[in-house]
């Protein structure tokens, strides 16, 4: 009985790994999101705080420190930046991942183009649930009080009507 249990919970476990997006960097978006005829998403986000996250922990000398690493990089320790990981330079800073959820399902055209299948293979909707997971006061000093109306303007990049 037991043992049976074991190899469910095993079976379940390589599963769960075959099906779970990667996170694949805001490099891999910006070939389709970039340029007026798509809202210049890419440029928005690169002139904006969130591309510049990880700069910011340069500048205090804290870009080794796991405490703030945390908020500052794209899905820290859960399948994005990882200290001492190679392709860390991805995830520098919060990316486009970070609120849209890992790519690597999603990215490519036949799925992007229907919003039922991307939700499907992954991508977020983001609400101001996921922004408060980071601008929380409680968690650190320099995450100061959110406000939704402000902060989602500063960030706006939909372009559809
Ligand atoms: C091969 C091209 C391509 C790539 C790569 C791509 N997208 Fe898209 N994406 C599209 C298209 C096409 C749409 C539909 C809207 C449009 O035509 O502008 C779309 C729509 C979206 C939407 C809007 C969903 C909705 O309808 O509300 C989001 C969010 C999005 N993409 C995020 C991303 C992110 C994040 C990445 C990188 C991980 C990415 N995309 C990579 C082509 C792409
Ligand atoms: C992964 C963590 C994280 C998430 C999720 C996140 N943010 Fe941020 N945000 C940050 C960090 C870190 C900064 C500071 C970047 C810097 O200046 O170095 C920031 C800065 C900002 C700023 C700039 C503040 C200013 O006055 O210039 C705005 C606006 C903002 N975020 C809005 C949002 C919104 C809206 C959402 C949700 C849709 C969101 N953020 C989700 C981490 C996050
Ligand atoms: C819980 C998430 C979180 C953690 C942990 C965190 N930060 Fe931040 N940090 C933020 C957010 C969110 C902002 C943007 C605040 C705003 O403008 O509303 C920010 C802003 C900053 C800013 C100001 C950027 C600017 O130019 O205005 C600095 C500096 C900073 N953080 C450094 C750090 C350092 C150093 C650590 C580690 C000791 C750290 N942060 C840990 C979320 C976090
Ligand atoms: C801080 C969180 C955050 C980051 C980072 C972010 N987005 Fe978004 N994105 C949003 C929110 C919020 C919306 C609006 C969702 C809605 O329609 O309610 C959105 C909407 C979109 C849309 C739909 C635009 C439209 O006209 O409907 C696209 C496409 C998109 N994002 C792509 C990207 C790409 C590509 C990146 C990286 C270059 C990125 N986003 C980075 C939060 C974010």
């Amino acid at each position: 009985m037991k043992k049976t249990l074991l190899v469910l919970v095993a079976i379940l476990f390589l599963f769960s790994l075959m099906t779970s997006a990667d996170y694949v960097g805001s490099k891999k978006c910006k070939m389709c999101h970039k340029g007026d005829k798509k809202g210049n998403v890419f440029e928005k986000w690169m002139e904006r705080a969130h591309s510049k996250a990880f700069e910011t922990l340069k500048k205090e000398g804290k870009e080794k420190d796991p405490a703030c690493l945390e908020c500052h990089t794209t899905a820290f320790n859960k399948g994005g930046y990882k200290i001492g990981d190679p392709n860390n330079v991805k995830f520098e800073g919060v990316g486009c991942e970070s609120c849209h959820g890992p790519g690597s399902d999603y990215k490519k055209m036949s799925i992007m183009k229907d919003k039922a299948k991307s939700i499907a293979a992954g991508l977020i909707v983001p609400d101001e649930k996921l922004c408060v997971a980071c601008h929380d006061p409680k968690k650190s000093d320099t995450a100061k009080p959110f406000n939704k109306e402000e902060y989602f303007k500063k960030i706006d990049h939909v372009y559809r009507k």
